[in-house]
């Protein structure tokens, strides 16, 4: 895949050139993992189509989507989303996960869920997988129902929080980047507690016509809004990929 890049110069670059600068885990702060979001949106402004996010993808968002979880430790991703999209192992390309482990990182990057409720759906593929480890951190004292992926529960109780969720893995799990794919009310949940670095944002050339689908952020809102930093900009087949930094 190939994109031009018009901002901050025009260029063609390939995805590693895209995403290959200072690594995302040279950048953590003290206290947590760097955190990048990756996020697709439609000109109207939805972030699926009838409950899913591939329609709005392209070959080249998926070639960013696929590098970017080949750059980070590990992926937060919402229950809700992981029960729409039906996650499964996150690297199945054995050459990916042979670049991953070159590059000095783990082969399978972890999966990190958090669920107050612990209404997490086992029965997806993610959690048949024997490679894939997950880290769960919950309010609830239940266990999980045993299932093949390796799981780390962490019963956090009544004060579980994204921000000590993150702490804690990058404390016991040694996390120093994490890419979070949604969905909208993590992202929004994020967001609202100021621990997200960088956003990126493909804008889709498709109007949805459903409003009905939620925004890229959702939940209880964010009162002072949240100011980004435009870093890049790439196209390719008529999708916008916006790279930003949160503002601090
Ligand atoms: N366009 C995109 O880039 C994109 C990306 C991802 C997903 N999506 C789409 O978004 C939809 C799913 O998104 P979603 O917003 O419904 O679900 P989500 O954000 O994936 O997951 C929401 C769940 O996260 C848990 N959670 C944990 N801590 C939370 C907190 N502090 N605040 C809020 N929730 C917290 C909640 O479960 P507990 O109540 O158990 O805590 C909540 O039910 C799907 O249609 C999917 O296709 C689109």
């Amino acid at each position: 895949v190939r994109l031009r890049r018009l901002h901050p110069d025009v260029a063609e670059v390939s995805v590693a050139e895209a995403l290959d600068r200072p690594g995302f885990g040279s950048r953590a702060p003290a206290q947590r993992p760097f955190v990048a979001a990756n996020m697709v949106v439609s000109v109207d402004g939805r972030a699926a189509v009838h409950g899913r996010s591939g329609p709005l993808g392209s070959e080249a968002d998926r070639a960013l989507f696929h590098g970017l979880r080949a750059r980070v430790d590990a992926v937060l991703v919402g229950t809700g989303t992981l029960r729409a999209e039906r996650y499964g192992r996150l690297v199945r390309d054995p050459e990916a996960r042979a670049a991953r482990a070159a590059a000095g990182l783990a082969a399978d990057p972890l999966v990190c869920v958090i669920s107050r409720s612990l209404d997490v759906p086992v029965d997806i593929p993610l959690f048949q997988e024997p490679a894939q480890t997950v880290v769960v951190y919950t309010a609830s004292g239940a266990p999980l129902p045993p299932c093949p992926a390796a799981i780390h529960l962490n019963a956090m109780g009544p004060g579980l929080t994204p921000a000590g969720a993150l702490a804690d893995l990058r404390r016991t799990h040694g996390v120093r980047s994490v890419l979070c794919e949604g969905g909208p009310r993590l992202l929004g949940a994020l967001l609202a507690d100021g621990l997200v670095d960088e956003l990126f944002l493909t804008v889709s050339p498709l109007a949805t016509g459903q409003p009905a689908e939620p925004r890229i952020v959702e939940g209880a809102g964010l009162p002072a809004g949240v100011a980004l930093e435009l870093c890049s900009v790439l196209e390719a087949e008529g999708s916008l990929f916006l790279r930003y930094a949160i503002a601090r």
